[in-house]
């Protein structure tokens, strides 16, 4: 009884698995398991930013459809990898750069630019060594006045 529930645990979770893919692009560049990013995401971000991605009013900006313009504004790629939530994140150098890939191909893919690099474990070992604090806020708001001015008021926390 134990043994056929297991297993029917299992089926159930492979078919999820495959929907997910099914309807994701078939590679996500710096990202080698879309699946474990997705959990990655539930489990260390979605709590503040919401499973959408739309954000938390008073709390936490949206990110759909804005963060991948962080990359086009000089520093904003440093950004994304020191705000305390990516920096501090319960997540090994290589699971925290495969997540936050993830998450500009999956909440705003329009915004990443042509020549995008993903970001590295390397990368992020370094960047996450000097993680921003009550700052952070502050860089947001220089960062995002660089931004192409097309009326976006969601960046006018
Ligand atoms: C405790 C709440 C919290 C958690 C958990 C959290 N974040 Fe955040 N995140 C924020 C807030 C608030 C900001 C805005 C910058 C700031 O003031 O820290 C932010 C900013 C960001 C940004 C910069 C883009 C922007 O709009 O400012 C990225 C990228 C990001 N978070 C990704 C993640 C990822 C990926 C995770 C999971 C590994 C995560 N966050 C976990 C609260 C959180």
């Amino acid at each position: 009884m134990k043994g056929a529930a297991a297993l029917a645990l299992c089926v159930a979770a492979g078919a999820a698995a495959a929907g997910w893919s099914a309807a994701t692009p078939a590679e996500i560049a710096g990202v080698s398991n879309p699946a474990r990013a997705r959990q990655h995401w539930i489990l260390q971000c979605q709590g503040c930013h919401r499973p959408d991605a739309s954000g938390t009013p008073a709390t936490t900006p949206a990110m759909a459809g804005i963060i991948g313009k962080f990359l086009s504004v000089p520093g904003g790629r440093e950004y994304l990898a020191q705000v305390p939530g990516v920096a501090t994140a319960a997540l090994s150098d290589a699971d925290l750069a495969e997540v936050l890939n993830w998450t500009l191909a999956r909440f705003d893919p329009a915004h990443v630019p042509a020549d995008f690099r993903p970001y590295t474990a390397a990368e992020m070992a370094a960047l996450r060594k000097n993680v921003l604090r009550v700052e952070a806020a502050r860089v947001r708001a220089r960062l995002a006045a660089g931004f192409a001015s097309d009326g976006d008021r969601a960046l006018q926390k």
